[in-house]
């Protein structure tokens, strides 16, 4: 049965959804993914923290939801301002840990990822991870992220891809559609957003037509990285 919304419903479905498994949403991701999420949100990082920067050093999180980059930005890029910015409070409440791992450099703010409240030019580094799937205009948050993004600053925009390889492919269909589901059940008591999960993965633009689309957005010199056994794809971008 399908867990996926239409564009109007998606907004409060997706902000719905992530209230509920707030609190068990990191424990959740490091189960599921066996702890290596945080190493492919660090090889973001690192690409992004090597941005030609301008004073003031600012680097944003788009869709933060728990923050789990805050801590990452904020190691590679010390004397940055490290701003998380979701339209989830329950998700940025979840990981106030975070913004104190920042040694008083981060900050939470409430906002649309489709109307990012600040001004064009403002972040030498922009990152995103696993975000980009819940919004309903894919196209219009990739040009938002451009536009507050500071000339020669660098976007990494991370997200879950399908492997290429046919036998890791089907290995990865089963554990994403079956296994991930029932822990998100027994972990977080919430299956139908760990169904909506490989349903939405399952609908989001291969990372071919990803780099188009960050292309068509205004980024360049666009890439990626598949990681994880090619089920992430880590695209990178300079303004
Ligand atoms: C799967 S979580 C990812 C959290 C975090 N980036 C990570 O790496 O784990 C997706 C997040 O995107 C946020 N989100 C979805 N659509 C959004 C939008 N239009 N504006 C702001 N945040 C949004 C959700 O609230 C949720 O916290």
């Amino acid at each position: 049965m399908s867990a996926l919304p239409s564009p109007e419903q998606k907004p409060a479905y997706v902000n719905r959804m992530f209230a509920a498994i707030a609190p068990r949403y990191d424990l959740l991701n490091r189960v599921m993914t066996f702890g290596l999420d945080q190493g492919w949100r660090r090889f973001g990082v690192r690409y992004v923290a090597a941005a030609r920067h301008q004073a003031p050093l600012r680097a944003l999180d788009v869709a933060t939801g728990t923050g789990d980059f805050l801590p990452l930005l904020h190691a590679a890029m010390p004397e940055a301002l490290v701003v998380g910015v979701d339209f989830s409070l329950p998700m940025m409440q979840a990981g106030l840990s975070k913004v104190f791992a920042t040694a008083g450099q981060g900050a939470y703010v409430g906002g649309d990822a489709l109307k990012l409240p600040f001004p064009d030019n403002s972040f030498d580094a922009v990152t995103t991870g696993f975000g980009m799937r819940n919004v309903a205009d894919l196209l219009g948050a990739l040009r938002e992220m451009q536009r507050v993004t500071k000339p020669g600053g660098r976007l990494a925009c991370l997200e879950v891809a399908q492997p290429r390889s046919a036998l890791i492919r089907w290995s990865h269909r089963l554990y994403f559609n079956k296994v991930v589901p029932l822990l998100g059940a027994v972990l977080g008591g919430n299956s139908e957003a760990y169904t909506y999960l490989p349903q939405s993965a399952a609908q989001f633009p291969p990372p071919d037509h990803l780099r188009d689309l960050l292309k068509a957005a205004g980024w360049r010199h666009i890439r990626y990285r598949l990681l994880g056994l090619g089920a992430v794809a880590v695209h990178m971008a300079e303004k």
